[in-house]
């Protein structure tokens, strides 16, 4: 199976998740073929609440009402894709540049299912670049910060994420202690928040296997 077809798989496997009522819709390819498949089902939900603007536009492509997430109260679950996830549930997330907004409706939501293809499944975090983004005027600052922490900051070049910030990617970290360098990057000030995923991780894994889609939780 390719890459894409085991993102399909995980997405489709996703819809028996999904309960009556609002649901938070994460940001990525393979969160857009769970919005794809959710369109098939969207009578049985009254909305979603969607983490980028990227994400708002295809939910709203399928018909399928976006919601304010100050009016939408607490979520029952939030379904979106990582960039590296650990048997621990931490994740790497911002690849497509999301992570605040992500994590803003992860904070709001009971459950996290996390739907991602077999290749995402890491044994330590960091191999994939930590997306953090920060306030523009902070940049330098906050890059001088990271490599304190031993870290190579690089600017995702021509990039502005959805709240109008810039993102830096951060080489050369191994992450042995997730929940501690979340809360340490995230004390650096402009930064607006980082990308590990690892003091509120995932609930529920469907990862998606060449034997088939496997749960992990
Ligand atoms: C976007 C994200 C995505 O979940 C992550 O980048 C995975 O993307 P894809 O499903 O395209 O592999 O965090 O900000």
């Amino acid at each position: 199976m390719t890459q894409d077809e085991l993102k399909q798989a995980v997405a489709r496997a996703a819809i028996e998740h999904v309960p009556a009522g609002i649901i938070g819709v994460g940001t990525g390819s393979t969160a857009n073929y769970f919005i794809d498949e959710l369109a098939k089902i969207k009578g049985r939900i009254d909305g979603a609440v969607a983490s980028s603007e990227a994400t708002a536009q295809r939910l709203k492509s399928h018909g399928i009402p976006v919601l304010d997430l100050n009016s939408a109260g607490e979520l029952a679950v939030y379904v979106d894709g990582a960039d590296e996830i650990t048997k621990h549930m931490h994740m790497i997330k911002g690849g497509g540049g999301a992570l605040t907004r992500e994590k803003i409706v992860a904070a709001c939501s009971k459950k996290f299912v996390c739907i991602a293809d077999g290749s995402k499944l890491v044994g330590m975090l960091g191999n994939f670049p930590l997306p953090v983004e920060v306030v523009p005027m902070a940049q330098s600052y906050v890059a001088r910060e990271l490599v304190k922490l031993g870290g190579q900051p690089m600017l995702r070049q021509g990039f502005t994420t959805d709240n109008g910030n810039i993102i830096l990617d951060v080489h050369g970290l191994k992450i042995m202690n997730p929940v501690e360098l979340e809360t340490q990057i995230n004390q650096i000030t402009g930064v607006v928040t980082n990308g590990l995923f690892a003091r509120r991780p995932a609930d529920v894994l469907l990862l998606g296997t060449s034997e088939g889609v496997r749960t992990l939780q």
